[in-house]
């Protein structure tokens, strides 16, 4: 028999192809978030879950899921899921790393642009028909090109926005626990202390995965050591930065300007302070919506979830060392 297995929303038909293959699937078809009592039925004799970033996945779910082997998590990011809760009952996790960096590398770009040179203001200042003539010193941004960015986080993500702005001559600061030898010298990095990296930066571009130690990393004291002409972009998670911090920061001039793709609680309402804010630049959490990258998501995440109940090694685990060793058959 088909192992069951929950999907947790409306998904490419390509992953779940993948997954009705070998699966008994069942599916919250909708495009909304499944409401969390159906989701503690639906797991209740599941062997596999795959899951959003909305879907809290904690002790409380895996007692409601006691056949449960694997959750595929379709995000890079997975501080939805309790990690060592699932390895302390054999259960893999898997993420899907690799094919969102480039997308997500765009969007950042994408957003350090259209918060240094103010785009989105100078749309609505255009629909609000109050263009009336050329003007010396209307809408004048900041320059991109040739300041320096500040990487918060060099993995994969950050090396990536650093290769776009090497094109931008920009010089090229990260914070990082780890060293990255080889991508200091392809890319002309340097690597510096965090409250280095804000005091020199015209840039900071966050990078980092949330979790207990990097809880508000930028808070009052970073904004502050910030320039008051630099920009902060977040596309990695929201709770990274303080957000009530930053919303002084950007109402009283520490800094310049704002780019976010996340937020502390996602999703924000029409009323959400930042957005009455001028010099910010939020959008819905999209760095990796484009079509052939979230699809590729998707797929990663449901070949990640037949390994595991194929007994095999999934392509991207997050906690290995709950893998069988060799020889072994579910
Ligand atoms: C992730 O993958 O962690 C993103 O936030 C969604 O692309």
């Amino acid at each position: 028999m088909k192992p069951p297995v929950y999907v947790t929303r409306r998904i490419p038909q390509a992953a779940l192809e993948i997954l009705r293959r070998e699966c008994q699937v069942r599916i919250w078809d909708s495009d909304d978030p499944v409401p969390r009592a159906t989701l503690l039925e639906e797991v209740a004799g599941c062997e596999g879950l795959f899951c959003l970033l909305t879907e809290r996945v904690d002790t409380e779910l895996l007692e409601h899921a006691p056949r449960l082997r694997v959750v595929a998590n379709m995000a890079v990011g997975y501080d939805n899921v309790d990690v060592p809760a699932c390895t302390a009952r054999g259960v893999v996790v898997t993420n899907t790393p690799g094919v969102l960096t480039e997308t997500t590398a765009d969007l950042a770009f994408a957003l350090i642009l259209a918060t240094a040179r103010r785009l989105v203001e100078a749309t609505r200042f255009l629909a609000a028909g109050q263009w009336k003539t050329w003007g010396p010193m209307l809408l004048t941004g900041r320059d991109v090109y040739g300041s320096t960015l500040g990487l918060v986080g060099f993995g994969r993500i950050g090396q990536a926005v650093a290769r776009r702005a090497r094109g931008f001559d920009m010089r090229i600061l990260y914070h990082d626990p780890q060293r990255w030898e080889d991508a200091e010298k392809a890319l002309g990095a340097a690597r510096v202390a965090l409250d280095d990296l804000l005091r020199q930066s015209d840039v900071v571009s966050i990078h980092a995965p949330l979790t207990p130690d990097t809880h508000h990393l930028i808070g009052e004291r970073e904004l502050r050591l910030m320039k008051p002409t630099a920009i902060l972009v977040n596309t990695a998670r929201g709770p990274l930065v303080d957000e009530a911090a930053l919303y002084r920061a950007l109402r009283e001039g520490w800094i310049w300007a704002a780019g976010l793709d996340v937020f502390e609680r996602e999703p924000i309402g029409p009323d959400h302070p930042l957005l009455s804010l001028p010099n910010v630049v939020a959008l819905p959490h999209i760095a990796s919506a484009s079509i052939a990258t979230r699809t590729r998501m998707a797929t990663l995440a449901a070949e990640n979830l037949v390994a595991v109940l194929r007994g095999e090694v999934p392509p991207t685990p997050v906690n290995p060392e709950v893998l069988p060793g060799p020889g072994h058959r579910p």
